[in-house]
């Protein structure tokens, strides 16, 4: 996650304190590490084999293949040689019908991993395909399906999920996927995975220090040779690497993609892919990373993430085709030679107009649109490489040194720019007694998606005529506030969890939902990530407005690995008595989770939740605009969201695993809980609704069974 990782935390709180394949249905499993056995034959396939972005007749297929060496480690020495390679696609599990088989080559400019886009399939049929190389056969066969035609109004399943951090936990969430699905009737099974980023993290090390890693990556060894990953030493954590080259770039993706379940997930589904910082650097914006204070400009490691992300994930980019009428902006790959330059004057849309800012972006765009169906239209959004500079800059940060969180009203200011007050922006901002001169009092609003992008968005969701428009957005949109200003005594302002998503970005949030609403575009849901939290709830037009008006509703994904809000917030509130009681109960018997109710229902109802270890009685000072629109929270979770869409309402389910720390082995992760939720569709005339939540098994607080 970005918004609000560990780190995060620490600075809330600090102020205050074939014959040869087997299906994807009978994966042996093996041993979770990253260096492979050994296998027999001449080649193998280390990463296993993968789907992509299906269409009606046409899917994207992925594999990466090596010779036998004996060194199946993620940082083998590249290999020069040219892999002949046949990639088969059938109808059945057994490949008795083949309806494609073709000759590809893998080599070592891609890192000898190998896109192939297959066309001339059947729309909504379920297909299998796997790929050969001389007398080896990928051990895994694959399963994908193609989309729907456009008139097909049955209904659709996905999953959602994101953030899978290596070192902070096993997959058993994907494990727990697969084998519910192999498990259900096929018209309840799921179609396509929707992957909202931090497919892999950038940097290693980041594990609390009172917590052993589930499992380490690399080393990314310091090496005078030049194939060898050279990653940099961050700040947080001795021991801890970042990534510069391609080399480093390709040996993360090598790591993560050994795992088995993430493996076997491929292997049963076809996935979209947006990305969300990770896939980059921590909190980056357009080429610029945050490693030290306010960052740096980082081109050339854009690049690198850019042509690595290409090359591991299976995405249809130049060969997406248009939707309902919208063209697609995406390309593949395209190589530039950059520099780390300083990044230039910003124009309107605030890009930074750097040559080499620009052409590391220019490398790769990723946002398009697909359809599922009469049910589903997909926009896909890239808010990592156009968004605008950070507001809390570290001068920003000093002044606000006494904020347990980054003040929304400060924030608001700041991204405003010069529209700040009905374009009246103040000279000087201020905070408690100190103040300084508006560092944004001439600059145009902040941008999460920039100009072209956000272009592209309303008019995708304008010209959409699926019963549902799916926003795939990898940072939440949803409030996340600490409402300190409730809190008669302690003089503290309001504050946003985090600001690396769109509450650093409240202004453009504000005009694409009011696009939404002023254009009568209903049934828009966002799903999202970045958080390590589930979470549920409407998007207001105005979070601040005198009443509320929703346009849309988002679900948020917690993690499937990566540790979880309660995680960081629950580490950060150990030095302070008063935030330990929002954060959790002890009660002598068991802890319970206090952060879920303090962050929706505020501030007071947490702390007086806690005292009185009551719910009920906390509920009586309960502040319905703690966080303006956010109507559930599960923080202390790992898992996925499962998204059904009927013709006149969606059922979304948020599963929760709980604990990733242990392999949890073939069976999958148990579930600790399942979160339904219906949203019934909505029409011009309406408000969209969400349900109160349904549990299966147990309930997150303080969502109390009444029998409790
Ligand atoms: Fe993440």
């Amino acid at each position: 996650m970005s918004g609000i990782d560990r780190r995060e935390f620490l600075k809330v709180f600090a102020a205050s304190a074939g014959c040869f394949a087997l299906s994807a249905a009978s994966v042996p499993f093996t041993s979770n590490m990253a260096q492979a056995a050994t296998p027999a034959g001449r080649y193998h396939f280390p990463q296993g084999l993968a789907s992509g972005d299906p269409q009606t007749d046409s899917v994207m297929l992925w594999t990466r293949v090596v010779p036998v060496r004996g060194d199946a480690d993620a940082a083998a020495m590249p290999v020069a040689e040219i892999i002949d390679l046949v990639v088969q696609v059938a109808e059945d599990e057994g490949f008795s019908r083949l309806v494609v088989e073709r000759d590809v080559k893998a080599g070592p400019e891609s890192d000898h991993t190998v896109r192939v886009l297959v066309d001339g399939l059947h729309p909504d049929s379920i297909y299998y395909y796997r790929f050969i190389a001389g007398s080896d056969v990928v051990p895994l066969a694959g399963r994908t399906r193609t989309a729907p035609e456009q008139s097909n109004r049955r209904p659709v399943r996905y999953a959602f999920l994101c953030c899978q951090n290596y070192e902070q936990g096993f997959y058993g969430a994907l494990r727990r996927l697969v084998n519910d699905d192999i498990a259900a009737e096929p018209k309840d099974q799921i179609e396509f995975v929707l992957h909202l980023g931090d497919f892999i993290y950038e940097h290693t090390g980041d594990v609390p220090d009172t917590e052993t890693p589930a499992r380490k990556v690399g080393p990314m060894p310091f090496g005078s040779e030049p194939w060898v990953p050279d990653g940099t030493r961050p700040w947080w954590q001795a021991g801890g690497q970042a990534p510069i080259t391609l080399a480093d770039y390709r040996f993360l993706y090598k790591t993560y993609l050994m795992d088995p379940d993430l493996q076997a997930a491929r292997a049963r589904f076809p996935f979209i892919h947006t990305w969300d910082d990770h896939e980059f650097t921590n909190d980056c914006w357009q080429s610029h990373d945050t490693y030290f204070g306010d960052g740096s400009p980082a081109q050339v490691r854009k690049l690198a993430a850019n042509q690595s992300w290409f090359e591991y994930i299976p995405a249809m980019l130049s060969d997406a085709g248009a939707f309902s009428g919208v063209g697609s902006e995406a390309h593949d790959f395209r190589a530039a030679s950059v520099k780390n330059a300083p990044m230039g004057a910003p124009d309107e849309n605030l890009l930074r107009q750097d040559p080499d800012n620009l052409k590391a972006l220019g490398s790769l765009t990723i946002y398009r649109a697909f359809s599922w169906g009469a049910m589903l239209d997909l926009v896909i959004t890239d808010l990592r490489s156009y968004r605008s500079e950070p507001v809390m800059s570290s001068e920003v940060k000093v002044l606000a040194k006494g904020a347990p969180v980054p003040p929304v009203r400060l924030v608001k200011l700041l991204d405003a720019g010069r529209d700040a007050n009905d374009g009246n922006p103040p000279e000087m901002l201020t905070y408690g007694d100190k103040s300084i001169a508006n560092p944004r009092r001439q600059s145009p609003p902040g941008s999460h998606m920039g100009g072209p992008q956000k272009a592209w968005f309303k008019s995708a969701m304008k010209a959409s005529k699926a019963r549902w428009r799916i926003w795939a957005s990898s940072v939440p949109a949803l409030s996340m506030r600490l409402d300190f200003s409730s809190l008669p005594f302690a003089g503290l302002e309001t504050g946003y969890i985090g600001t690396d998503g769109w509450q650093g970005y409240p202004h453009e949030l504000k005009e694409l939902m009011g696009f939404l609403k002023e254009e009568k575009i209903c049934n828009v849901i966002s799903c999202a990530g970045d958080y390590h939290t589930h979470a549920a709830g409407r998007l207001p037009v105005d979070p601040d407005g005198a009443s509320l008006s929703y346009a849309a509703v988002e679900f948020v994904t917690t993690g499937i690995s990566s540790g979880s809000m309660y995680a960081g917030a629950e580490r950060a509130s150990k030095s302070s008595n008063f935030f330990r009681r929002m954060v959790l109960i002890e009660d002598g018997k068991e802890v319970r989770e206090n952060f879920n109710n303090t962050v929706v229902n505020g501030i007071r109802t947490g702390i007086i939740t806690n005292y009185t270890n009551s719910p009920t009685v906390g509920a009586m000072f309960r502040n319905d605009r703690a966080s303006p629109g956010l109507s559930f929270l599960d923080s202390h979770s790992h898992g996925y969201g499962v998204a059904t869409l009927m013709e006149d309402k969606m059922i979304v389910e948020l599963v929760n695993v709980g604990d990733v720390s242990q392999d949890a082995g073939p069976d999958g992760a148990p579930i600790l809980r399942r979160t339904r939720f219906d949203v019934v569709s909505w029409d011009e005339n309406d408000e969209p609704q969400i349900s109160e939540p349904e549990f299966v098994g147990i309930p997150a607080f303080p969502h109390m069974p009444t029998s409790a």
